[in-house]
């Protein structure tokens, strides 16, 4: 049975370096092709696109089949993808000159790459050859590297519309050889594109990474860059139990002496905050809030959502004195100044107040020990109105703290970047809740990495 009228398997395989793979002849290029082609043409609810592993015809890739008359296509192009769609998906003719239909020259060649391959993986294994995804895991940095020096640089700004390695390297202020290193590596990762000596933006670095588009990330991800340097003391900071000084070769120890470091961070908070804050709002709903008290608010975008949401709501953050110009911006720039209060302070020292419908604590627990969350939420529980509730939101860790993996690695971030931070398990939360005198303590997951732990107050 076939409920569409055509199917298409889109071999995407990856293969290891050096073994011909559908993915490596650029059959993503084409399955992007194809995808837009049949959007175009409006035949979306008639042809199913599914992606699929190695077809056993590696060497004549990137290799297709449709379904139901099971047709092969092979060493399809982008080039050819609007003849195929037009030809065969709209009007049922098949493209013969990609298509393939030699079935026992197709048996053949399948069965000798199947020996060839299984040969070749186990003389690397008789050699005792590092797998290649032990491999790859340990050479991730290089990649990330790669890019966090070309958005240090600006280097895709610097693209602009196509420019050769020289140009670019004037403009970024760099060595001309090392620029087009950088730059041919950046080919190399997809993130640009090459034709003759002018390099140009691929769409994607075009709208993520150039200074003036909409989507640019790229303040937001200067954070990351900031965070590079943390990594890097992970040993150190392993052996010691906690966060050590950074050498950069320089004068500065502390990332934080870099004079950009909090904008970089709050805007990258921002850039996931303003996204998730419409749906935190939803989860916890409106009714009975009237104040608010959002501990580190940073860009504010918490408070921001929740006072676009019930017009006649107060919030006050809370947030370091340094952050607190910052969240100003944000708060005028979304004109609800007049509804939500700034105060520069210390959350871990100052008295909370009392009478909140609300506390937020988001993207907080991971910054401070266990002994300084409980302490949090005792006094937290302490401010609250009756019927008021404390909302925990962050990578909740699973009870043996093994995965997921994102909060897994982000306990490690915690440990390079603070004195005594980590990712916590939802036991642990429900126990700081219920120490603290919460009730009804219960787990939101929303999509996304991270979850909200929420608790009834008096
Ligand atoms: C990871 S950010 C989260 C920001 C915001 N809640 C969000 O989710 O977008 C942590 C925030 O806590 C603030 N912060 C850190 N230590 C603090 C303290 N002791 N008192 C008040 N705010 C603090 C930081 O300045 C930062 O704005
Ligand atoms: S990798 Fe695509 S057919 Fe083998």
């Amino acid at each position: 049975m076939e409920p569409f009228r055509f199917h298409l398997f889109v071999c995407t395989q990856h293969k290891p370096e050096g073994i011909p793979s559908c993915a490596a002849s650029g059959s993503f290029a084409v399955l992007d092709a194809l995808d837009r082609e049949i959007q175009a043409r409006g035949l979306d609810n008639e042809v199913q696109l599914t992606t699929c592993g190695c077809m056993g015809l590696c060497d004549e890739g990137p290799v297709m089949v449709v379904y139901p008359a099971g047709v092969w296509y092979r060493r399809v192009q982008p080039a050819d993808v609007a003849e195929i769609v037009g030809a065969h998906l709209r009007d049922g003719k098949p493209v013969d000159r990609l298509v393939w239909n030699d079935a026992a020259v197709m048996k053949a060649l399948s069965v000798e790459h199947r020996e060839k391959f299984r040969g070749a993986m186990a003389a690397r294994d008789k050699a005792g050859m590092l797998p290649d995804h032990l491999d790859q895991m340990i050479r991730g940095f290089m990649p990330s590297r790669c890019i966090l020096t070309a958005l240090e640089l600006d280097v895709f700004t610097a693209v602009g519309d196509g420019a050769n390695a020289e140009q670019i390297g004037t403009r970024i202020h760099a060595n001309a050889r090392a620029a087009c290193m950088l730059l041919n590596a950046l080919v190399a990762l997809g993130l640009l594109s090459k034709s003759g000596d002018d390099y140009k933006n691929t769409p994607e670095s075009a709208r993520f990474f150039v200074q003036g588009s909409k989507d640019n990330h790229r303040d937001g991800l200067l954070h990351t860059a900031n965070i590079w340097h943390r990594w890097s003391t992970l040993t150190g900071a392993v052996r010691s139990g906690t966060s050590v000084p950074i050498d950069r070769g320089d004068d500065r120890k502390d990332d934080h002496d870099d004079a950009n470091w909090t904008r970089n961070f709050i805007t990258a908070m921002q850039r996931h905050a303003k996204d998730r804050a419409p749906l935190v709002v939803k989860a916890l709903g409106t009714a009975g809030i009237h104040r608010i008290l959002d501990l580190g608010g940073g860009s504010g975008a918490y408070s921001i959502a929740f006072a676009k949401a019930i017009p006649e709501v107060r919030c006050e953050i809370l947030d370091i004195p340094e952050v607190v110009p910052l969240t100003a911006e944000y708060v005028s720039q979304a004109g609800v100044s007049a509804r939500v209060g700034l105060r520069p302070g210390d959350m871990l020292r100052d008295d909370f107040g009392s009478g909140y419908d609300l506390i937020m604590l988001n993207a907080i627990c991971h910054m401070f020990s266990e002994e300084q969350n409980q302490d949090i939420f005792r006094r937290a529980h302490q401010a609250l109105a009756p019927h008021g509730r404390l909302v925990a939101q962050d990578f909740i860790l699973n009870p043996d703290k093994t995965g997921p993996q994102h909060a897994a690695l982000f306990s490690l971030n915690m440990l390079v970047g603070t004195d005594a931070g980590a990712s916590y398990s939802e036991v642990e939360y429900n126990h700081w809740m219920k120490a603290a005198g919460f009730t009804e303590v219960s787990r939101i997951n929303l999509p996304g990495p991270s979850s909200l732990i929420v608790g009834l107050g008096l």
